[in-house]
């Protein structure tokens, strides 16, 4: 029986390590190495800080990245404290010290008027190729993604932002963080981010744009609000992406934290099965941007006297009553009567 349990045991944290390391950065990744890629994967494994020269000499050749880098965010990794791998332009780039002493010789060759020893140099394919820095350009979505996710997948910025960043809808679909940011030449510094929201997500997703011109709208082209304070565009446990405010899933409480609960009385569908069961959240020709221009449309698609509402709406709805005599004006606006539609804290049947 012991036996048993310590091999059940083992078992499982054997389990627990392979599942922790394959989701883990997938650096070392199947596939032919891109140019500079072999730095990468052996950096992974192991660093070798005599192979880092830190960012100093870069700005004598590439003036304007290095004035740009000094203004950004990323000025912060210049610190001298951290690892050199993690530490100026060589955090992107790679170990660079065989590309400036090889470009400096170069340089210093055309300087001495030996232009055919400088040329010589630069058609040696296989000397420029091992001088050659990682291009993020040129690395695939995953790769070049992984290299950034080095840092921001753990303590930098809002913890647990890009958390889901691999299994998100971007990442699967080749979408890297390249996308969206630029590092050295971004239209506005803000996060380096490659245009302002929601043109950022037009430029993809420009079947979005005409629900956000109907007469009810989330306020985004007005710039009061942006897509991202829906969804995460960084990825997360939700479907489409959604940001997930707190236990309840939900993107929306947020702001509209009176629609929170836990209320006494649930309206079950609101935790079941969101917001978006009754609210078309871009925007919609309807008041209160509700699914049906008529609410009593809305009610009676889950309240009607047919039973077999599907599990997901929230189970078996109740019927509407009988006494409810939709022919008569009074009873048609549902909410007159059942005001606290999103729950109560007092009565059942929702009535305040
Ligand atoms: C003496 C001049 C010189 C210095 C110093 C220098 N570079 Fe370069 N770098 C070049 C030249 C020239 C190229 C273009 C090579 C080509 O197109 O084949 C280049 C290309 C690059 C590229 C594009 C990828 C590649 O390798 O072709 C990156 C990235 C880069 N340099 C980063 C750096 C960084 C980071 C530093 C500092 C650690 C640095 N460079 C220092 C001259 C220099
Ligand atoms: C945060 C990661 C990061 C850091 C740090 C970084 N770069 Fe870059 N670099 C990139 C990316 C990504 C590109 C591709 C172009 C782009 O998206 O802006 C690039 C492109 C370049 C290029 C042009 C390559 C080409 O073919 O166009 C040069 C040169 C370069 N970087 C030099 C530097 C220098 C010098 C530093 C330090 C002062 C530096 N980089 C720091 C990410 C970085
Ligand atoms: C060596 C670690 C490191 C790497 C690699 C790295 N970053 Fe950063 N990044 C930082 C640090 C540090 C900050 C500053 C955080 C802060 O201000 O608290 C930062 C900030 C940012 C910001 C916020 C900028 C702002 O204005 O607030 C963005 C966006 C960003 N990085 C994108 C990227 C992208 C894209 C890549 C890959 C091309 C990348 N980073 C690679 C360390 C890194
Ligand atoms: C689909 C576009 C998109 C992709 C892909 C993307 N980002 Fe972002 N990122 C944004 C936007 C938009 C913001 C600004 C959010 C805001 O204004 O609150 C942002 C903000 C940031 C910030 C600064 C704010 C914060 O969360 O700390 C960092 C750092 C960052 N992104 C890093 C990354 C990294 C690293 C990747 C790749 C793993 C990546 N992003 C991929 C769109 C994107
Ligand atoms: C470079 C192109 C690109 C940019 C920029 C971009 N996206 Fe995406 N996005 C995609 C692709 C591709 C998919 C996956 C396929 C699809 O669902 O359209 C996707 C999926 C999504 C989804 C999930 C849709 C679903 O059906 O699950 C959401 C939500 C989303 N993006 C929001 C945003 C937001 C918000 C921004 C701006 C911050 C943005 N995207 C910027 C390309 C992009
Ligand atoms: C008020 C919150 C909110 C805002 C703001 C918002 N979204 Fe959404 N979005 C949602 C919700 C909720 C869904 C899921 C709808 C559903 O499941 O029926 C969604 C769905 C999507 C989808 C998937 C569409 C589909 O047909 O499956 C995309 C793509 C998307 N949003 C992009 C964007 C873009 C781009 C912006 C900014 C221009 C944006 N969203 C702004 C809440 C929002
Ligand atoms: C960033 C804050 C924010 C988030 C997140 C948010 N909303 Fe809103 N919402 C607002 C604001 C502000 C208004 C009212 C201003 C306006 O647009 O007229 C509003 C209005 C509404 C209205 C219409 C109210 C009326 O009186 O016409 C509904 C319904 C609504 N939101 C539902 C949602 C749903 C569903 C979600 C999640 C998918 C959501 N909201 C996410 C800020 C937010
Ligand atoms: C069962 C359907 C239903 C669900 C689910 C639902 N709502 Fe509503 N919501 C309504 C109806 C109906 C109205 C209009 C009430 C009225 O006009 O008296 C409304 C109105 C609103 C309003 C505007 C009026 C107000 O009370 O502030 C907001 C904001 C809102 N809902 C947000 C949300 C949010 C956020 C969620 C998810 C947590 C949600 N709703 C889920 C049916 C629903
Ligand atoms: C998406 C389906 C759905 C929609 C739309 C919906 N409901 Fe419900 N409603 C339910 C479910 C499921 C219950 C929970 C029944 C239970 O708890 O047994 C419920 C419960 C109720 C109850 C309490 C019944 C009781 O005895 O506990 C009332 C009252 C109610 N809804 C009124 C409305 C009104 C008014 C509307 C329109 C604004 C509406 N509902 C829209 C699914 C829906
Ligand atoms: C004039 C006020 C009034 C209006 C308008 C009204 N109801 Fe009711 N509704 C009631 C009363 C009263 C009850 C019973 C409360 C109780 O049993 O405590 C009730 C109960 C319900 C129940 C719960 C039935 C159950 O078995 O528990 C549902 C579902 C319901 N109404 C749906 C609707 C729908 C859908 C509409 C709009 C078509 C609507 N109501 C309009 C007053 C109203």
């Amino acid at each position: 029986m012991r036996k048993l349990k310590f091999l059940c045991l083992t078992l499982f944290f054997l389990c627990t390590a392979l599942l922790g390391q394959w989701t883990r950065l997938p650096l070392d990744l199947p596939g032919p190495a891109l140019p500079g890629e072999s730095i990468v994967r052996a950096a992974a494994q192991k660093v070798d800080p005599s192979q880092y020269v830190g960012s100093a000499d870069c700005a004598d050749c590439h003036i304007n990245e290095h004035s740009h880098f000094t203004v950004t965010a990323h000025r912060k990794t210049l610190d001298a404290s951290s690892n050199p791998d993690l530490r100026g332009c060589e955090a992107c780039h790679g170990p660079a010290r065989s590309h400036v002493e090889f470009q400096k010789k170069v340089q210093q060759l055309f300087k001495d008027g030996k232009d055919d020893e400088a040329t010589a140099m630069t058609n040696d394919e296989a000397a420029v190729k091992a001088s050659t820095l990682i291009n993020l350009k040129e690395l695939s979505a995953t790769r070049s993604s992984a290299m950034c996710l080095k840092c921001h997948e753990g303590e930098q910025g809002r913890i647990e932002e890009r958390f889901n960043f691999r299994r998100s809808e971007h990442m699967r679909h080749g979408v890297s963080c390249l996308d969206c940011h630029s590092s050295h030449s971004p239209k506005r510094t803000e996060y380096l981010l490659r245009d302002t929201e929601p043109n950022l997500c037009y430029t993809c997703h420009a079947d979005q744009k005409p629900a956000f011109s109907k007469p009810f709208h989330h306020k985004v082209p007005e710039g009061a609000m942006k897509c991202s304070d829906c969804h995460n565009q960084h990825g997360s446990f939700a479907p489409k992406n959604l940001r997930q405010w707190g236990p309840n899933d939900q993107a929306c409480v947020k702001c509209h934290t009176d629609k929170a609960g836990p209320f006494v009385f649930e309206h079950a569908p609101v935790k079941a099965e969101g917001c978006q069961s009754c609210h078309t959240p871009h925007g919609s020709t309807n008041p209160k941007m509700l699914k049906r221009n008529d609410i009593r449309l809305l009610c009676i698609e889950c309240h009607s006297n047919t039973p077999g509402i599907p599990e997901e709406q929230g189970g078996i709805a109740p019927g509407t009553p009988s006494f409810h005599n939709l022919a008569d004006i009074r009873f048609r606006n549902c909410t007159t009567c059942h005001v606290a539609i999103h729950g109560s804290n007092f009565n059942r049947t929702f009535y305040r």
